[in-house]
């Protein structure tokens, strides 16, 4: 961790949409995160289609801010919005991007993940996918609380505020548990 006393997040969004339900939960995270974490939300939209060409000829400038950003975390916040039983695209294609080497940043971090979705499911599936990188790139995501905000387009109100409270206890559960994650990994 950078300090004894500060943990740093950082919060990844895998929808560009502005009324975004994950954006909106991500938001509820940092409002319930415990006292001593600081969340900062990584800027994704920008990020080009993956191109191994490109990549090449070095890293797009929204591309490196991305890894410069995750290497700088303690812990990672993804909100992971389920698209025909899988993540999103914009999400996978950041994480593809940002995984590859020279030095790929998300080994050895911590990692919560929450889902905002339309099916009763709450983006189950999604999550799975996503658990299934954070193996093969090293992350060490927490099993619980899962956050899983089902039918999502009934749980926010018109200025995105998440008005469920077992949904709101799970996402102040989850920030509580990647705060003692983070140092357990940490050895602190
Ligand atoms: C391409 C696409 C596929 C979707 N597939 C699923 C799905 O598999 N399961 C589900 O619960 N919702 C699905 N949805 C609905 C999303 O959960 C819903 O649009 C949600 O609001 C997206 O997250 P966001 O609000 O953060 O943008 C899908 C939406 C899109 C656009």
């Amino acid at each position: 961790m950078s300090d004894a006393e500060a943990i740093s997040v950082l919060g990844i969004c895998g929808s560009l949409r502005k009324a975004s339900f994950n954006h909106a939960a991500l938001n509820t995270a940092i409002e319930l995160k415990p006292a001593g974490m600081s969340v900062t939300v990584a800027d994704i939209s920008q990020i080009p289609l993956y191109d191994e060409e490109v990549r090449a000829q070095g890293f797009p400038a929204p591309v490196e801010t991305l890894r410069q950003q995750i290497k700088a975390a303690d812990a990672l916040l993804f909100a992971c919005p389920e698209y025909n039983y899988s993540m999103s695209g914009v999400l996978k294609n950041a994480i593809d991007w940002a995984s590859r080497p020279p030095d790929q940043p998300f080994a050895g971090k911590p990692v919560a993940i929450l889902s905002a979705a339309a099916g009763m499911a709450g983006g189950a599936r999604a999550q799975m996918h996503l658990r299934h990188s954070c193996v093969f790139l090293d992350m060490h995501p927490l099993n619980k609380p899962e956050v899983l905000i089902f039918q999502a387009q009934n749980k926010f109100d018109a200025d995105g505020r998440l008005t469920d409270d077992v949904a709101r206890g799970l996402i102040r559960d989850l920030m509580a548990a990647l705060a003692r994650w983070t140092g357990q990994i940490a050895g602190t």
